[in-house]
């Protein structure tokens, strides 16, 4: 595989209102970022992927932009931008921007122009229609809304604030490259691609046989038969001509079509977000956590690519719950299962991505109050429900295994006030938990989360074997141990997760090198609750 810096790289997700906030509005903001620039740099970040921080009403916190060059107001200026970003770039480190091309929000002067008459000239920048399809949006509730003044609805497959851009619109698109390539020419080094599989949509009637307003359509809406002619016209009109890393989320796409998404040949970007991994165990559906079933989603992956791709890797987003709490276990092995799930995806072929809190271990946050969640999502899917019928208590135990804001409350600095996050009122309540979990506690602590994340960083580092070797499953004898050996030219190095408590004999029948782990204590022939190692094989 051709050698790049971003396949070298470790990338930092920063879910910008709930980093850290310096005006103390209790919002995050953009001087927030630079303020803990040094943090990131420590840690051993190359890539800091910036999630939307562009003007908008904050519907979907920032996912509904209403200006593409300009700043939110409650995040700063474009001179705390351009700040940022040079600071960034002193520390040789790199800046993506989260861009979203599928919908604006329905505060946009385009929208506002395209809503004004059926006759303006932006009518046709968004998709409008007489008469809607029978689709349920993805937040709930129905994908079209009437506007009464000009009799007609228009779609939006995310929230009614959120509109679809009519991709078939050259004009649109074209709009859009500008806007890209004004990004590009400012100094940003590259993109995470928001929900770019919607960009083609099949404009049909799911069918309906129980009569519902409204039916779930992901099929009508999610990579649709054409959306790749789209994405090579962005790839060869802006992407290509630069030195940037792009990465697409692209949910439903399954291993063995990765190539036209991402291979070095033929693909639009350079690496996407599958969430095959995630999608199984979606807590929703209350379906189990099954290690082999995660050992076959990933292990497909890994090979499909090797040779042909390069993709990302990560456990959490701004969009799930919490690993530990999800995967792991928080309340028991907190450390030990955060530890060792880091171990498990880091040290795959591919690039890393670490989501804000999640080298401190942070956790699902206890809110049980509907009131405490901000969630547009969540909202959606509190009202929808119980509109069907569907009970109070039934709703809170979903949302509080699955909800976003598990993810999104403010990151935990230290102890002190709002865990140092802001002097003033948070957006959305703290967890807790920040008096002993937090990012100054673990500092000092050579065995903590924090601590072992840092050691991943430097050990995968320069390791040409764990960036570009080759990867094979490793027979371990126990169903919830994760164990693969990455190859390269003479290099052998094995990677050893045990994502349970329960204890499993081990078979190691290979002599090696210890170079990490998260016990300091072991049992030779028994790999202990969550425990994980790696070793360099003789
Ligand atoms: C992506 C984002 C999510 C957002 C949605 C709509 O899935 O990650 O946060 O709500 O797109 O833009």
């Amino acid at each position: 595989m051709k050698k790049t810096w971003w396949k070298e790289a470790v990338v930092y997700q920063i879910y910008t209102r709930s980093f850290k906030d310096i005006s103390g509005d209790g919002v995050g903001d953009l001087n927030g970022v630079t303020e803990k620039l040094d943090y990131l740099q420590e840690l051993g970040i190359d890539i800091i992927w910036l999630c939307p921080m562009y003007k908008s009403p904050n519907v979907d916190n920032g996912y509904d932009v209403s200006d593409y060059r300009g700043i939110m107001d409650e995040m700063g200026t474009m001179d705390d931008f351009d700040h940022m970003l040079e600071q960034i770039h002193a520390r040789g480190m790199k800046l993506i921007l989260d861009l979203v091309l599928n919908h604006t929000s329905d505060q946009h002067p385009w929208f506002l122009e395209s809503k004004s008459s059926k006759d303006n000239p932006k009518r046709d920048w968004y998709i409008w229609r007489d008469k809607p399809t029978n689709w349920e949006s993805i937040f709930g509730g129905p994908a079209w809304t009437f506007d009464p003044k000009t009799n007609q609805y228009y779609l939006h497959l995310y929230t009614k604030n959120q509109v679809d851009l009519n991709w078939e619109n050259p004009e649109v698109r074209h709009e859009l490259y500008d806007m890209i390539r004004w990004w590009i020419e400012k100094g940003v080094d590259g993109f995470r691609v928001d929900a770019i599989n919607h960009l083609k949509k099949d404009f049909t009637d799911m069918p309906n046989p129980e009569g519902r307003n409204y039916v779930p359509a992901w099929e009508k809406m999610t990579n649709v038969e054409g959306i790749q002619d789209f994405l090579e016209e962005l790839r060869d009109e802006v992407f290509s001509k630069y030195d940037i890393v792009t990465v697409g989320e692209a949910n439903s796409v399954k291993a063995h079509e990765l190539a036209e998404w991402i291979s070095e040949d033929e693909g639009k970007f350079n690496m996407i977000f599958h969430l095959e991994a995630h999608e199984n165990w979606n807590p929703e559906l209350d379906a189990d956590y099954n290690v082999m079933t995660l050992k076959k989603v990933l292990d497909r992956w890994q090979k499909s690519a090797h040779g042909i791709a390069w993709n990302s890797l990560y456990l959490e987003n701004h969009d799930r719950p919490r690993t530990v709490s999800t995967w792991g276990d928080d309340k028991h092995y907190w450390r030990e299962s955060a530890t060792a799930l880091a171990c498990m995806y880091f040290f795959m072929q591919g690039t890393p991505f670490i989501y804000q809190g999640q080298e401190i271990g942070m956790t699902n946050a206890p809110f049980d109050d509907i009131k405490m969640y901000r969630d547009v999502e969540t909202k959606n899917l509190y009202r929808y429900n119980r509109l069907n019928g569907v009970s109070h208590e039934e709703i809170m135990q979903m949302i509080k295994k699955n909800s976003r804001d598990h993810a999104r409350t403010p990151m935990q600095w230290h102890s002190g006030k709002n865990a140092g996050f802001t002097a003033g009122e948070p957006w959305i309540s703290l967890n807790p938990n920040y008096q002993w979990l937090n990012v100054e506690a673990q500092e000092k602590d050579e065995q903590s989360i924090l601590s072992f994340y840092k050691k991943m960083i430097a050990l995968r580092k320069g390791n040409e074997c764990l960036l570009y070797g080759s990867t094979e499953l490793a027979e371990t004898d126990c169903p919830d141990v994760y164990a693969y050996i990455r190859e390269f030219k003479n290099l052998r190095i094995l990677v050893v997760s045990h994502l349970d408590k329960d204890g499993c004999y081990w078979s190691l029948r290979e002599k090696g090198k210890l170079l990490l782990s998260n016990y300091t204590v072991f049992k030779d022939k028994k790999l202990q609750p969550y425990e994980a190692r790696v070793y360099l094989l003789e």
